[in-house]
């Protein structure tokens, strides 16, 4: 594809052709599986297989999980503790989507940091980074409304909260909140619905994760260098790749089954080591548990959403520029939004001409704190907003959007780059010897 010169499908039986020429889908299995792959992907290169194991299990678990699973007010909390107590494999299937979804969270975020750190972003791969993000939004969106399902206090509240914060947008904030609920308060109404897209969106995202790998089959892959596949010649371009059937495929599997040993001994011995103990309450409209805490993985821009308090100067200063219609729950609203839609536009944001950050002597300081930052504000998030955690958020939400909007285009003007090596096949040999 897309001049790398590789083998195509050729139907050989008189039936491959007589399919073929009418619908050419083993072909298109085929090409897709032996696409020629640069040689030197790393362990990080592993995340995105990863990633569609974790929708493929979400989507099965959940389908069985609906059989089961009655969306009204009064029965949901009893349904979810029948699959647990009745169901055969009940407790099985639900603790393997629950903890299914923190998975697909950690590899979502592995994956991400990936991108970010080898510039895979980059031009001609800006497409398929921004349908990553639609995809991680679409992730976001299915995992709040999913964890409403139980119906449990968390549940409840969670809900009240992240719903609430619609109500903030000056004007119309109230109606949006009253049409997304179906209702003034989070109630039947709210859970049918969400039941109805959190057994949607899966769909959608599987259509996306298609286009995504449409992408960057298009592009090629990236690789650890930054340097991209030679495509002069055919000779040329064997030299830095091999096919993905049987060398990758093969790699991929052995490392999504050491992620799945750990993932099933946490699921079989501690499955509710993750998750929230009020959250086996059934929801009461009437009693506000002490901490509302969304999941870890909402964490980081829940502290961002909360570090704007009224007394930052930044909010103030909106606040009087907007003669007062932008307020300081607003205004983390907006930044909630604004951490995610920077990291989206970061093909934009980052000038500098070198790809990978391995030959980016001064970015790799900046990367390293950006993940600090990350882990910084998913424990700021967790923390109640008194004393110093808001003040450490709102450092740590700072250096989030300076990383973004400042340091990395400076970056591209003041950092001189390492030389990369000229081809992907140097750098294979310079690491796994000459073969
Ligand atoms: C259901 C979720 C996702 C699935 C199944 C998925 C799948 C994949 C796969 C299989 C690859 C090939 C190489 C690899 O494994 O790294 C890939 C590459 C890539 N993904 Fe994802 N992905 C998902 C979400 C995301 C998200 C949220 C982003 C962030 C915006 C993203 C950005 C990228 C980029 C930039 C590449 C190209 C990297 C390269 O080829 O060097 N992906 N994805």
């Amino acid at each position: 594809m897309s001049g790398i010169p590789h083998d195509h499908y050729e139907p050989k039986t008189g039936f491959e052709k007589w399919l073929h020429s009418r619908l050419p889908i083993v072909g298109l299995v085929y090409d897709t599986i032996m696409i020629p792959t640069p040689k030197n992907l790393n362990w990080m290169w592993i995340w995105g297989i990863v990633l569609a194991f974790c929708l493929v299990l979400q989507i099965v678990t959940g389908i069985v999980l609906a059989m089961h699973y009655t969306p009204h007010v009064d029965l949901a909390f009893a349904s979810v503790e029948h699959i647990m107590r009745d169901v055969n494999g009940g407790h099985m299937l639900r603790y393997l989507h629950a903890n299914g979804a923190s998975l697909f969270f950690i590899a979502v975020y592995i994956h991400i940091f990936r991108g970010l750190y080898y510039g895979s972003y980059k031009a001609p791969r800006e497409v398929t980074w921004i349908i990553g993000m639609l995809i991680y939004l679409a992730m976001m969106a299915t995992a709040f409304m999913g964890y409403v399902l139980p119906w449990g206090q968390m549940s409840f509240w969670g809900a009240t909260v992240i719903t609430g914060l619609f109500g903030a947008i000056p004007f119309i904030g109230e109606s949006i909140q009253h049409w997304l609920l179906g209702g003034p308060a989070v109630d039947n109404a709210t859970l049918n619905r969400f039941f109805s897209l959190h057994y949607l969106l899966p769909f959608v995202i599987a259509a996306l994760v298609a286009i995504h790998i449409w992408a960057f089959h298009t592009t090629g892959n990236g690789n650890p260098t930054g340097v991209e596949v030679r495509r002069g010649s055919k000779e040329e371009a064997e030299k830095d790749t091999l096919p993905f059937w049987p060398y990758f495929v093969i790699k991929d599997l052995f490392a999504l089954a050491v992620v799945l040993l750990v993932f099933f001994a946490i699921v079989g011995f501690m499955p509710n080591y993750l998750g929230e103990p009020d959250n086996y309450i059934e929801a009461n409209p009437l009693a506000t548990p002490a901490h509302i805490v969304p999941e870890w993985y909402f964490l980081p821009f829940y502290a961002i959403l909360r570090a704007f308090t009224a007394d930052v100067w930044v909010v103030q200063l909106a606040n009087w520029v907007s003669f007062g219609i932008i307020d300081a729950k607003f205004f983390g609203v907006i930044a909630m939004f604004g951490a995610i839609a920077v990291m989206a536009l970061v093909p934009w944001l980052d000038t500098s001409s070198m790809r990978s950050g391995r030959f980016r002597p001064m970015f790799k300081w900046w990367f390293a704190l950006l993940v600090i930052d990350f882990l910084v504000l998913m424990w700021g998030g967790s923390r109640p907003t008194t004393g110093i955690y808001p003040i450490i958020s709102l450092i740590g939400a700072a250096y989030w959007f300076g990383y973004f909007l400042v340091i990395l285009p400076l970056l591209g003007v003041f950092e001189k780059p390492d030389t990369p090596p000229a081809t992907i096949e140097d750098d294979f040999n310079a690491h796994y010897g000459h073969h």
